[in-house]
């Protein structure tokens, strides 16, 4: 059975769409079949993966492969089609067997005012009631038919309803966030917000009425996998004074504020869990630290490869500019392999 991981935050620029790109990249190179949704209407992760740099190479590809993303995928639910929801094929990220990608659509949040209407659980459920239940719907056909191990959802930075939705119909979620002080405010208003969608869910899950929806809305699974904190600057190994003092920073807003919050509402693991996998409490929950990839990124951007994945002929160097390439590679790849065997092992016990 697959497990679906969502990787939240409404903060912007935290590197969700590069993390799941990572991951789901470290997850195929490990052995499991992963499915990257982009449910962002920016696209970012679907113009990563497609090599795609503007608007019109986004319509060339929806001209081309009509109901291949998300938006055509939901239209059924959405439009009120007679017809109901399909899988979709799923487009092979090149160069990574196992890893596939459902594309995003630029018109994607056209649906959010609808569902933000159906997800108020007033009189007007019964017209809207298959659309709570339609996203988990289509991601669970997807997952089926690439027979996924893992599901990633690259989400959008807000708190609309398609976000809300996605979050609280998912398996686990990891929260990536910078060392700065927008995040530190962040976590701490995710704090306040996370307690009321998960009280949202509950009561969602059960209403007879979308219950026995055409996509009915499954009952609440969601278990907090962890933080990753991103791109922070390195001098000799260790984080600059400066940004470590914002790494702590966000890992005592963590330990104090979000993880207490969300083990009273009920989405986390036993501590022994936590524990077996190797995410330790007394880190913060961090599932790992990832520092800025500075001069590797070029060259994983121009190929469309994680840094820790580039091949030697792809830095185009030799002697020891090469050898340090590879140096700060192998550094990411274990970082990056060690960030997906705690994911894999926790996301197993959800
Ligand atoms: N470790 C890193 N080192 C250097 N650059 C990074 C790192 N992680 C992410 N970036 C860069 O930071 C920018 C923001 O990252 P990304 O797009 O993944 O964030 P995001 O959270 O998905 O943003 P959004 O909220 O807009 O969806 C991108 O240009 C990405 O290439
Ligand atoms: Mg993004």
């Amino acid at each position: 059975m697959h497990k679906t991981i969502s990787l939240f935050n409404h903060k912007g620029g935290v590197s969700k769409t590069t993390t799941t790109f990572n991951l789901g990249w470290m997850l195929a190179e490990m052995g499991h079949n992963v499915v990257m949704i982009d449910a962002d209407p920016q696209c970012n992760l679907t113009g990563l993966v497609l090599d795609f740099d503007s608007a019109e190479d986004l319509d060339e590809f929806y001209k081309k492969h009509p109901h291949q993303n998300i938006y055509d995928a939901l239209t059924p639910a959405f439009e009120a089609q007679p017809r109901t929801i399909e899988s979709v094929d799923c487009v092979r990220v090149k160069s990574r067997s196992r890893l596939f990608l459902l594309p995003g659509h630029v018109n994607l949040s056209e649906y959010e005012v609808t569902l933000g209407i159906a997800q108020e659980l007033s009189g007007s459920i019964q017209a809207l009631r298959n659309l709570p239940g339609a996203f988990h719907f289509l991601i669970s056909l997807i997952a089926v038919a690439t027979k996924a191990d893992f599901v990633l959802i690259d989400m959008s930075p807000s708190l609309g309803a398609i976000n809300e939705n996605l979050l609280m119909t998912s398996d686990c979620f990891l929260v990536p966030t910078a060392p700065d002080y927008f995040s530190l405010m962040a976590i701490n208003s995710l704090s306040r917000i996370l307690p009321k969608w998960i009280e949202w869910a509950k009561k969602a899950a059960t209403l007879e009425t979308l219950k026995s929806a055409a996509y009915p809305f499954p009952e609440p699974r969601l278990k907090f996998l962890g933080t990753v904190i991103q791109k922070y600057r390195p001098r000799k190994g260790q984080a600059t004074e400066g940004f470590q003092s914002w790494i702590n920073a966000v890992n005592e807003m963590v330990s104090n504020t979000l993880f207490p919050t969300l083990r009273k509402s009920g989405v986390t693991f036993d501590d022994k869990m936590y524990e077996s996998a190797g995410v330790r409490a007394d880190a913060s929950y961090c599932l790992a630290q990832i520092p800025d990839f500075n001069t590797l990124i070029a060259t994983s951007q121009t190929h469309k490869t994680p840094v820790f994945a580039l091949k030697d002929q792809m830095f185009g160097h030799t002697g020891t500019v090469l050898q340090q390439d590879r140096q700060k590679r192998d550094e990411f790849r274990a970082i990056f392999a060690a960030m997906a065997e705690h994911v894999a092992s926790l996301a197993k016990n959800a």
